[in-house]
């Protein structure tokens, strides 16, 4: 509505200038893809593909899916311009709809919107800070506090058989504890058991699951900790979740999620972290990146307490009496829009003088132009002040010059 869509009109313009200031570039991809691109890049055994992507096949045989996310898009993109051969670093944000078959609830919508960072070229720790420091100071800006930042390295893809084989096996032993999906998850990706929102399969991780972060490699590892020190030092707060997986199957070494306590059960706000292979995966050259989305309706929510609603007032409300009054009415009211850049709302149901103020105030309008038949036969217009409550009268082809002194009024 459009109440509602001041306040997204006013975070998006946030958004642009706030990606502007870092060097990122807006990209915008396709409403949906090929169904591949996401069961290659997301995952088949992810909740998003295997549960919750909305699939067709279209006249053409040809399988699509409206997008349930951006990097695989994004990357998808980034391959066929080539952009990686056009300059070392590419940095890419997106604001968009996106659609997931999930239950919906506070929070979480079938249709909802994500602005995100995608940044392409560089292997190095200060590029994950970047797009961390970029979530963490974006919320700040918009004026949010109980932020956590989570993080966690899950290693390198070289690292990863030999935790997967040793969690697979400490889960078996305990498999009549887990769901039928984990049972499943065992045989399929293990890793995807810490996806499971069942407390038991939780419970069961807390206690036997090994921790990703013993089986990091020396150069993970010092990656690791060359991120953290530098969010150190940039006073980023920070806290170590070891059961930091994220939900998709792209990730390498670092994995970060932005929550906030005035959130409830759908907590986070935001989630990302580095995926050097996924390029590659997708028929590109190797490319390390690392990036971040961030739910939209989820920052609302959280402003939507902290800030007071926004108001559309227009400028100056067009009194118009009498049908000798209109085609003047709308040429001064269109001059004014033009020239000087002004909102103006015309009378369109030749109600009465006292009906057309009511309407005048209720729009909020700072000027009210009065113009009757008298009017122009005189070739002036009254003028009302509706804050002051003054008026005076205007020779008709002074008005964009009045208003040209009295705009900030
Ligand atoms: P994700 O964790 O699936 O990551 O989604 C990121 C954010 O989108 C979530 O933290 C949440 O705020 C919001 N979100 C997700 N699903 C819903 C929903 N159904 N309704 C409302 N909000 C939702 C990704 O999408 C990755 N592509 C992030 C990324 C970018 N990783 C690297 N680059």
């Amino acid at each position: 509505m459009p109440v509602d869509t001041l306040r997204w009109q006013h975070i998006e313009q946030h958004i642009h200038s706030f990606l502007k200031n870092y060097g990122y570039g807006e990209i915008r991809t396709p409403a949906f893809e090929e169904t591949g691109l996401f069961i290659r890049g997301v995952g088949k055994d992810t909740d998003v593909v295997s549960k919750e992507m909305y699939s067709w096949v279209d006249q053409g045989n040809n399988n699509l899916t409206l997008k349930p996310e951006l990097t695989a898009p994004v990357v998808r993109s980034f391959i066929q311009h080539k952009l990686g051969r056009l300059q070392p670093i590419n940095r890419l944000y997106y604001i968009d709809a996106l659609f997931r078959r999930e239950r919906p609830q506070k929070g979480r919508q079938r249709q909802f919107h994500q602005f995100g960072v995608e940044a392409f070229g560089s292997e190095h720790p200060e590029m994950d800070v970047e797009v961390i420091s970029i979530a963490y100071h974006i919320y700040k800006s918009f004026g949010l506090k109980e932020l956590s930042v989570k993080i966690n390295s899950i290693g390198s893809p070289e690292v990863r058989p030999t935790y997967l084989k040793e969690l697979k096996s400490q889960l078996e032993s305990h498999s009549e504890k887990l769901c039928k999906t984990c049972n499943h998850r065992l045989s399929t990706n293990a890793l995807r058991v810490f996806d499971c929102k069942n407390s038991n399969c939780q419970l069961v991780l807390d206690e036997f699951a090994p921790v990703i972060s013993d089986f990091l490699s020396d150069d993970d590892r010092i990656h690791f900790d060359m991120v953290l020190n530098l969010l150190s030092e940039l006073k980023i707060p920070y806290t170590l979740d070891n059961k930091l997986v994220r939900g998709l199957d792209y990730y390498t070494r670092t994995t970060f999620e932005i929550t906030s306590s005035a959130l409830g059960s759908q907590d986070a706000l935001c989630g990302g972290g580095r995926y050097d292979k996924l390029v590659e995966q997708l028929g590109g050259d190797s490319t390390p990146a690392v990036g971040f989305a961030a739910g939209m309706e989820r920052l609302l929510i959280v402003l939507d307490d902290i800030s007071e609603p926004i108001q559309q007032n227009c400028d100056i409300y067009m009194v118009i009496l009498g049908e000798k009054a209109l085609s003047k009415a709308l040429i001064i009211a269109n001059n004014l829009r033009v020239d000087l850049n002004l909102s103006v709302i015309t009378e369109s149901s030749r109600r009465s003088v006292k009906a057309q103020m009511k309407e005048a105030n209720r729009q909020g309008a700072r000027f009210a132009i009065i113009l009757g038949e008298n009017e122009i036969k005189n070739g002036l217009a009254t003028i009302k002040n509706m804050n002051e409550g003054t008026q005076e009268e205007i020779e008709l082809n002074k008005i964009i010059e009045y208003f040209k002194e009295n705009r900030k009024r």
